[in-house]
């Protein structure tokens, strides 16, 4: 949530800031500023509401230019997105700017005091008042590494941050509490950024920050400490992230490229984890956490947005196949509802990001109470994968798209290998019916490239739908998660309000919702529940709801029942909902691009979310 860059080298640190923040955007795109100090000792600073780009048209290159400077691109937490609240901001005096992530809980409270020292404020964020803490503690101590830190003992809340001194224009100081940072340590130049992307055309040499840990960086390197003034000595770590995985690659939005992407991976999920002879599962990052696991008397799988969806079919797959009690907790609900965790319970934190505060701190939690904690993450080296006791990466690659797709399908599959791995242990299911599970796995990405292939089938039923103003999706079981995650990815990018039931809930209460003008989208495989779904289309038909059906290519009978077809090729129900979920991420994309909106960066939504 936010992007920061930061930037002290021999270049021109303004482009660079740029072009970082245009990498960043997925983390909030309501306003965009830098500052700079330029080559005559003065602080400037400019920015403006809107997307990066927007600023950059503006923006003066010649005249806001210099080797130091920091940037940020905006997800509104305090104060409406305007000129005025977009970060960075300058104290009062004019001599400490901050571009800031997170929230300082206490603000107000500084904001009092600071005002009876004689501070007046332009605008109404919490940010602008930690830039005037730093400047009160500059006024006292006339260091500026020593007034952030003063500042950053008091502050409650979270924060990533990176700021600049006008009198002192040779450091750039950064510090992590909550917020992600990391820096990146090149050639005479020393770059700072919420994530991997910004840093990547640069180096390839990383520090990531902790908690309660600070920056000072030069053009030459850095040096770490803790808040409290203590030294830290840590080598650079050797970032795995390749620039064309987050470029466009000629795909008209990255969301596109994302779900055409599955194929692959998917295939990177499960890559040098699976025996295909014998059908054992094995997750070399479980190792340690092993015999808790498999005498796990319960998990408890914790996650927010499309990752909680991608739990609960974890929760039906686990019940099923290894018959062990699973429960799926929104993490924001988890972490404050007091709930009961034992040292016998294994937690499985879900998240692309890695970043998801109340993940995180749902997290914290379950380890407050001895549980053993699990990783199910994307992006290595972030914080949940770091807080946990083990885990295994999805391996998916960078996600740039705010609507969540390829991770969700990685994560599904690497919960399919949790599964796999405990019910062999456990021995719930026979090798057999294992080994025919992993060539089933074996097949699923040839699967997906044939459901990509027919994207056109897709977008002809988007042209069909694209003015609805509402939309149902029904699915039972293994399909439930999965109309849960269409209607998710349909109201994200398109703004059509939709909601997904189980099917035969369906009658307590959606079906009065149900006219001629009601797209419903039933998830109708032929497995186990194909009559009950078929009645539930009855039901349904029977009140001229229009009716778009989720079947198998060769389901001849679903032409009876339904208006619109959406085929996908057959499956094992342990990976039906991987298969499923990609004609419904196609239906939502084509319908948001044909109502012209902004796919990548819909409104008021980032991919990162780390505030509560
Ligand atoms: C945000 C994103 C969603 C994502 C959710 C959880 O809402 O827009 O796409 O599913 O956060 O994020 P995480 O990174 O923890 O999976």
């Amino acid at each position: 949530m936010c992007g920061i860059v930061g930037y002290i080298g021999s270049k021109n640190s303004v482009p660079v800031i740029i072009q970082g923040l245009k990498r960043l955007e997925y983390r909030g795109y309501d306003s965009a500023g830098v500052s700079v100090i330029n080559s005559e000792g003065e602080l400037l600073v400019y920015k403006k509401a809107g997307k990066v780009s927007k600023m950059e048209e503006s923006l003066d290159l010649d005249k806001y230019s210099g080797t130091i400077g920091i940037g940020h691109t905006r997800w509104a937490t305090h104060g409406e997105p305007n000129d005025i609240n977009a970060h960075p901001h300058l104290d009062f005096d004019g001599n400490i700017v901050i571009v800031h992530n997170g929230i300082i809980e206490n603000y107000k409270a500084i904001k009092k005091r600071l005002s009876i020292e004689g501070f007046e404020f332009q605008t109404e964020t919490d940010t602008e008042i930690l830039a005037d803490l730093i400047n009160f503690n500059y006024r006292r101590t006339n260091d500026f590494v020593t007034a952030v830190r003063l500042s950053l003992v008091e502050v409650e809340g979270t924060y990533g941050l990176a700021c600049l001194c006008k009198s002192e224009p040779d450091k750039l100081v950064v510090a992590r509490k909550g917020s992600p940072l990391l820096i990146g340590v090149g050639d005479s130049e020393t770059i700072v950024s919420s994530d991997a992307a910004a840093v990547i055309s640069y180096t390839k040499h990383v520090i990531y920050l902790e908690d309660g840990e600070m920056a000072i960086m030069t053009k030459n390197g850095y040096q770490l400490k803790t808040i409290e003034d203590k030294e830290i000595l840590r080598d650079t770590e050797v970032l795995d992230l390749l620039l064309d995985e987050i470029e466009k690659g000629g795909y008209d939005h990255f969301m596109l490229k994302e779900i055409c992407e599955q194929p692959d991976t998917i295939q990177n999920t499960y890559r040098g984890r699976i025996n295909f002879d014998t059908g054992v599962a094995k997750l070399g990052g479980l190792d340690t956490v092993l015999d808790k696991i498999v005498n796990a008397e319960r998990f408890i799988i914790t996650a927010c947005g499309t990752a909680w969806h991608a739990g609960l079919v974890g929760k039906y797959m686990i019940e099923q196949y290894c018959r062990v009690p699973v429960e799926v907790e929104y993490a924001s609900e988890f972490r404050y509802r007091n709930p009961i965790i034992s040292p016998r319970d294994v937690v499985i934190a879900i998240s692309q990001s890695g970043e998801t505060l109340d993940t995180l701190a749902a997290l914290r939690e379950a380890k407050k109470f001895g549980a053993t904690t699990i990783g199910v993450v994307n992006v290595i080296g972030s914080t949940i994968a770091r807080e946990v006791d083990a885990g295994t990466y999805i391996h998916a690659g960078p996600e740039i798209g705010v609507a969540s797709t390829k991770a969700f399908t990685s994560q599904i599959m690497s919960l399919a290998l949790i599964t796999m791995m405990l019910a062999k242990y456990k021995n719930t299911i026979p090798d057999s019916t294992l080994i025919q599970l992993s060539q089933e796995l074996l097949a699923i990405p040839a699967k997906i490239l044939k459901m990509v292939e027919m994207k056109e089938k897709y977008k002809l039923v988007a042209e069909s739908f694209k003015n609805a103003k509402n939309f149902l999706y029904l699915g039972r079981g293994f399909n439930f998660p999965v109309a849960l995650e269409g209607a998710l990815k349909l109201k994200e990018i398109s703004y059509i309000h939709a909601e997904g039931y189980p099917a035969a809930e369906m009658k307590h209460g959606p079906i009065a919702l149900i006219d001629e003008n009601m797209p419903v989208v039933f998830i109708a495989p032929h497995d186990g529940t194909y009559d009950k779904i078929i009645s539930n289309i009855e039901e349904v038909k029977a009140r001229k709801g229009r009716i778009i059906a989720l079947a198998y290519e060769d389901d001849e009978n679903i032409k009876n029942y339904a208006d619109y077809i959406l085929p996908v090729p057959k499956t094992s129900p342990l990976f039906a909902s991987i298969l499923n979920i990609i004609p419904l991420q196609f239906l939502s994309y084509y319908i948001a691009v044909m109502r012209e909106c902004n796919v990548d960066q819909p409104r008021n939504l980032a991919k990162s979310v780390t505030v509560e």
